[in-house]
């Protein structure tokens, strides 16, 4: 178990970390995920021993480890730019980090045999680097990592230089291997898809901070704060100025753009100023008199299995998920309705004030 206490890192007189507390299980694939320059990389290097730790404590299966050099933490690292020796073969490449203990040959052979058959790199033990693909590239840098045995596995966008199509294949493929090694992983991305896809675990990271910690879904469904909201999931979900007034003790009413109007079962929301936020999927095409609100469409995007409509207007654009095979065109006047259980209001500042399905 990896546990981070309180951890905070200063650039100079910037403060990148600032206080994160977040704990990651045995055998937990956990990714740290955010927008650029929020701090993934450094957390990541911190808990390598790459970068010091200015105040905060890092705990490795219960002992402390700020002061432990990186190479006796036990932890290997995977980089974006992996960096193989050209003029070495795949299982040299592998083998490397034995070699330099002196491991003997034959040892180190079964060992980099053994990887190569996890990581399915068996026929290419005896090529260079510059005659395999990026995926396989990438593959030779993990198989160097895990040649060590190593506790814990941290990952720093190890897919980023690959095509989307490999890009698919190597989420899998690292999933099949956490399972696999029964490793921790901790793992690194901007991209939510990545996150969504793999995690057990994600730690959404915003500005040094921890956003939020929780698995995939429940980040989707109950997001904490309207930057975790608005960070998973895409298309994102929509989110709307809005007005709340009590219609009784157990009633809401919500005023927003486009002339939407309706109630939700609620009976904490204070009147006053509010955020709305609603998923393409949670609105609905209905009949006239059922309507929320009515808006023009101006986009529609059609993926196949679905279709996605941009309506309303430029200052306000809602995005709307729909059927595949509908017939709507730019110009058309549609009627939508929220589903009201799958709505989340949010304070003005971000901060959840009534979750989906909390009615
Ligand atoms: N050596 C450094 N000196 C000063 N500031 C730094 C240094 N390294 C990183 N930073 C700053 O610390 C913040 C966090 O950087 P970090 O590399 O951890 O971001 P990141 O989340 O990994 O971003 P990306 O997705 O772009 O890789 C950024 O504002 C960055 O500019
Ligand atoms: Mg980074």
């Amino acid at each position: 178990m990896i546990h981070l206490n309180n951890v905070r890192k200063f650039y100079g007189a910037l403060e990148v970390i600032k206080g994160v507390d977040v704990t990651v299980e045995d055998g937990e694939f956990a990714v740290f995920v955010g927008p650029s320059g929020c701090g993934k990389s450094t957390l990541l290097r911190m808990i390598a021993g790459l970068e010091g730790i200015d105040s905060g404590d890092l705990v490795l299966n219960g002992t402390r480890i700020n002061d432990v050099p990186p190479d006796k933490r036990g932890i290997a690292m995977v980089f974006q730019s992996y960096a193989l020796y050209p003029h070495m073969t795949v299982a040299e490449n592998i083998g490397f980090s034995l070699s330099l203990k002196k491991v003997a040959p034959a040892e180190i052979r079964r060992q980099v045999e053994e990887v190569a058959e996890i990581l399915q790199l068996g026929e290419l033990l005896d090529r260079r680097p510059g005659a395999l693909s990026g995926g396989q590239r990438q593959r030779v840098a993990i198989g160097r990592a895990i040649i060590k045995k190593p506790a814990l596995i941290l990952f720093d966008e190890p897919l980023s230089n690959l095509d989307s199509a490999l890009r698919v294949q190597m989420r899998a493929e690292l999933q099949r291997l956490h399972r696999e090694l029964s490793a921790t992983v901790v793992y690194v991305t901007h991209d939510q898809v990545e996150a969504m896809t793999m995690a057990d675990k994600i730690v959404v990271l915003n500005q040094g901070t921890v956003a939020q910690v929780g698995p995939p879904m429940d980040l989707y469904h109950r997001p904490d704060n309207e930057f975790v909201a608005t960070f998973i999931g895409s298309p994102k979900m929509n989110i709307l100025p809005v007005a709340v007034t009590r219609e009784s003790a157990d009633r809401a009413h919500i005023a927003g753009p486009l002339g939407m109007s309706f109630v939700l079962a609620d009976a904490s929301l204070s009147e006053g100023p509010a955020r709305m936020g609603v998923r393409p999927e949670h609105i609905k095409v209905v009949d006239t008199q059922a309507a929320h609100f009515v808006a023009e469409v101006a986009i529609v995007e059609r993926l196949g299995v679905e279709t996605y409509l941009t309506v309303g207007s430029i200052e306000q654009p809602i995005v709307v998920r729909v059927e595949g095979d509908v017939t709507f065109r730019p110009g058309d006047r549609v009627p939508f309705a929220a589903e009201t259980t799958a709505c989340h209001i949010f304070s003005p500042d971000g901060r959840i004030l009534r979750s989906a399905k909390a009615a």
